[in-house]
């Protein structure tokens, strides 16, 4: 199905939730560059630096700063923008930390999507809600072979767990109150390990490489054999911006949907390790004994065949290119280039490729 983003959204009330963090950042900008009229909802920054402040976005678009546990300040926040188009990205995002507190990891990631559906079910303004969650929600038996939307959904850390717990959320909300034509489309996005620049969170891997290649130290890296569907940050945000036209344009549609790499492109963290110091140009990594550490899947795969066929929806760019341009981005960044020009940089180089694949997105987007 044709869908352009201008089209789609330019001039559109649009509340993107964790709008503060990696993903949150970039999506802002394209969102903002596209004409939309955006509200972010999320916490301060937990980075220094980040990208959300190296981007100006403080200044630049409506930020509110607010919890998703507080359901009063986001169902207030609801009624006062009444949001066309919804984009439910605010998480707590990081497996180790889920195992430090997994308290507050479900109650900002289950609880959370109650809150804001609930706002959007009562205030009735809104036509599409995008819950991002992750490729993490499935029960992984560890064979290897590539999830597909209907596989079952499960969890070992408290990280995917409660992210399977808020497609669970999802589908109810979509069932119980948004069926037949009523009310919002309400899908739910699950995407592979993001890279990209600007991301400066902890215990992630190329933050990590990024840091310690800066500092002229070696890569520690913990896992090196894990296969993970790695994709640069650009890919799953034109998904999302993807499923939300098509939403906005098929009510029907409303579901959930993969985005991942193309499944011929299987790496491991050992083969992003070693593509980033090369891109970077020197610097060294090694695997360190580290002890026992948390479980974290060895392999995760994901089938992207129904948002190829349903949506029309395909990644542009490859592994290589995608580590290319994140270390190309953080060494850049190292050698006092702004973020905003990267930035620019990425999201015109990645539209380009798009529009050079012949992607239905782009085909239709003027510059
Ligand atoms: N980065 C990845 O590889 C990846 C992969 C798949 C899915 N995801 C999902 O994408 C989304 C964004 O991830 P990211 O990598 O940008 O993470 P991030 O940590 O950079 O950003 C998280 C955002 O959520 C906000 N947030 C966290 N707790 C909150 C709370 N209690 N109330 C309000 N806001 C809160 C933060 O302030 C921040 O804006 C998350 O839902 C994550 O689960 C990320």
């Amino acid at each position: 199905m044709p869908v352009s983003f201008k089209n789609a959204f330019a001039g559109r009330r649009v509340l993107l939730t964790g709008h503060t963090g990696f993903k949150g950042s970039w999506l802002a900008r394209w969102l903002l560059d596209i004409g939309a009229d955006v509200t972010g909802y999320a916490l301060d920054p937990d980075t220094e630096p980040s990208l959300f402040a190296s981007l100006g976005l403080d200044h630049t678009m409506d930020s509110r700063i607010g919890d998703v546990r507080d359901a009063e300040t986001l169902a207030a926040l609801v009624v006062e923008v009444r949001p066309e188009v919804v984009l439910h990205l605010a998480a707590q995002p990081l497996v180790r930390r889920s195992y430090a507190e997994p308290l507050y990891t479900f109650e900002t990631n289950i609880m959370g999507t109650v809150n804001l559906l609930e706002a959007v079910r009562t205030c009735g303004d809104t036509r599409v809600v995008v819950n991002v969650t992750t490729d993490k929600v499935y029960e992984n038996p560890g064979t290897g072979d590539a999830f597909s939307e209907d596989d079952p959904l499960g969890g070992h850390d408290p990280y995917s767990a409660s992210k399977a717990g808020s497609e669970i959320v999802t589908a109810s909300y979509r069932r119980a109150f948004f069926s037949g034509g009523a009310g919002a489309a309400i899908a739910s996005a699950r995407a592979g390990n993001v890279i990209g620049g600007g991301d400066w969170a902890a215990d992630r891997l190329v933050p990590d490489c990024a840091r310690a290649l800066s500092a002229g130290e070696s890569v520690i890296v913990r896992n090196p054999g894990s296969v993970r569907p790695w994709q640069h940050v650009l890919e799953p945000l034109s998904g999302y911006l993807h499923l939300a036209a098509s939403l906005l344009d098929d009510p029907g549609l409303a579901g959930a949907f993969n985005f991942g790499p193309d499944p011929s492109e299987t790496a491991t963290v050992g083969d992003v390790v070693a593509r980033f110091v090369t891109a970077w140009g020197d610097g060294a990594w090694e695997t360190p004994d580290l002890g026992v550490q948390p479980h974290e899947a060895e392999q995760l795969r994901l089938d992207i065949e129904k948002s190829r066929c349903v949506l029309g929806w395909f990644p542009v760019w490859d592994f290589e290119q995608a580590v290319g341009r994140t270390a190309r981005w953080y060494h850049e960044y190292h050698r006092a280039r702004e973020a905003t020009d990267l930035v620019a940089e990425d999201i015109a180089a990645y539209w380009q490729a798009a529009r050079d694949a012949a992607v239905p997105w782009a085909r239709l987007e003027s510059t």
